[in-house]
């Protein structure tokens, strides 16, 4: 473990880098693939709202916080817990912190592996020509017949779980550090790209009225836990892997403006990727925009497949994609490593190898899950829903709302502010009001009506303790 003066951790090389490490950590799975997937099944609008909403609200204040930790505790989100809990003389509990993000980190980056897997076919599909001039009903057929070969999603489930642990056992700052810091942005400027191209081919003033004219009357309680667990999930909140970034950054750095680029970057490109994909699903009757997980790998397809320079553009776009995803799921796996290797029982070799093989495993289930496993069902949710359930919208949030209770309450206040070096006293009074207050009420009143409405436990419903 370690303290401010004898710190055992590299410190990044300047802010920027910090951004550049946890963009790369947020902008993933969750923006393009996730993000667009969710939106449709949930209505549009009022969903979009909602999760605009949550990322402002509670997800800013809960980030900046999650940071503030990181940077005062500098080593592993455990070991950083451990001190905090120390300082602040807190029950041991709230270590429960540390150790909550390490499990959820290990089922995310299981399926996460999986999906990632997807792009890495389907970059080997586009350059093969397999989606040469493909109309919205064969990109489904396309889909399908990749999900019914268990083989093939395993191979690539592998391959991609092989390459994350390579990164991870070099180390965090070297290679892909620098490597996404060129990429994001080729991301970005392809998707503008996209974007004006799936405005002429496809509905665009369907996909936009959709995605921004709100009727409240068709949201409901689920839908808001939806929009909460995926602002937790797209910003990689609630786990420790903005924690473990933090306590690589800088002393000065200013905290607050950082994780504003942040979280304006990683909502620029989810909002910039639902805007390519449903132009294209609303002028095509085969694609439907509730299509689920599939939604993006049917829906681009038939962009690249009637585009001119369709083929190179398609696979630089699952390319990036892919490198997005491998960005992410290093950080959904750094925290147990760095605890592992804090501890003196392992090198990174051994905790790389070791965890990567039960992530391996456990995304088996969610490989079965698209094929043999479809029908076992926990609640209503196959092996993939119930892991992306439980992390993304139980997990995530309630690692939060304990965040956003500790450094509001239990925190030493003096050291709050001081790490913070927000010269205005509004905004700091503002931020801890709304860290103290508003994001635990609001977090903890979303999940509890979800949940009561999912499982029909009622008694769960402060809704109805109210009536
Ligand atoms: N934020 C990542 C994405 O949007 C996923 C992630 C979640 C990464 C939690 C780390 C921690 O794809």
């Amino acid at each position: 473990m370690s303290d401010k003066a004898g710190r055992v951790h590299e410190t990044w090389s300047s802010r920027w880098t910090f951004i550049m490490a946890a963009t790369g950590s947020a902008v993933g799975l969750g923006n393009i693939w996730k993000f667009p997937y969710i939106a449709g099944e949930n209505g549009g609008g009022a969903f979009v709202l909602i999760y605009l909403f949550c990322i402002l609200a509670i997800g800013i204040p809960v980030m900046i916080a999650e940071v503030l930790m990181g940077r005062w505790g500098r080593s592993s989100p455990v070991h950083t817990m451990y001190k905090l809990v120390d300082d602040a003389k807190a029950p041991r509990i709230w270590h429960g912190i540390g150790w909550m993000g390490v499990v959820a980190g290990f089922i995310i980056l299981s399926y996460y592996s999986v999906i990632a897997g997807w792009a890495i076919r389907y970059f080997l599909q586009v350059a093969g020509g397999a989606i040469q001039s493909i109309d919205g009903q064969a990109a489904s057929d396309l889909f399908t017949s990749m999900l019914s070969s268990t083989g093939t999603l395993v191979f690539y489930h592998s391959l991609f779980m092989v390459m994350t642990m390579f990164v991870v056992i070099a180390g965090v700052t070297k290679g892909l550090g620098r490597a996404v810091r060129i990429l994001m942005p080729v991301l970005m400027v392809m998707l503008v790209i996209l974007l004006f191209f799936s405005m002429r081919i496809g509905d665009f003033p369907a996909a936009f009225k959709y995605l921004f004219s709100v009727d409240f009357s068709s949201l409901s309680g689920p839908a808001i836990l939806t929009a909460l667990g995926h602002a937790f999930f797209t910003l990689s909140l609630g786990m420790g892997a903005i924690m473990v970034y933090g306590a690589y950054m800088p002393d000065h750095a200013p905290i607050g403006k950082t994780v504003l680029t942040v979280a304006g970057l990683d909502t620029l490109v989810a909002l910039m990727a639902g805007l390519a994909i449903f132009p294209i699903v609303f002028a095509n009757t085969a694609i439907a925009p509730g299509e689920g997980p599939g939604l993006l790998f049917i829906s681009l397809p038939v962009a690249f497949g009637n585009m001119p320079g369709g083929m190179a553009f398609g696979m630089l776009f699952f390319a990036l994609v892919t490198v997005a995803a491998w960005s992410s799921s290093i950080s959904l796996i750094e925290p147990a490593v760095s605890w592992l290797v804090e501890t003196g029982k392992a090198t990174r070799l051994q905790a790389g190898v070791g965890f990567g093989l039960i992530c391996w495993l456990l995304g088996l289930g969610t490989v079965f899950s698209f094929g043999p496993w479809e029908d076992i069902r926990l609640f209503q949710f196959n092996f993939f829903e119930f892991a992306d359930f439980l992390t993304a919208n139980i997990m995530l949030p309630v690692g939060g709302l304990l965040m956003a209770i500790f450094v509001g309450w239990m925190m030493d206040q003096t050291i709050v502010r001081q790490e913070l070096d927000i010269e205005r006293d509004w905004v700091f009074n503002l931020w801890r009001a709304v860290l103290r207050v508003f994001s635990p009420i609001a977090i903890l009143w979303v999940t509890l009506e979800g949940l009561s409405d999912i499982f029909g436990w009622e008694w769960l419903s402060l809704m109805s303790w109210l009536s």
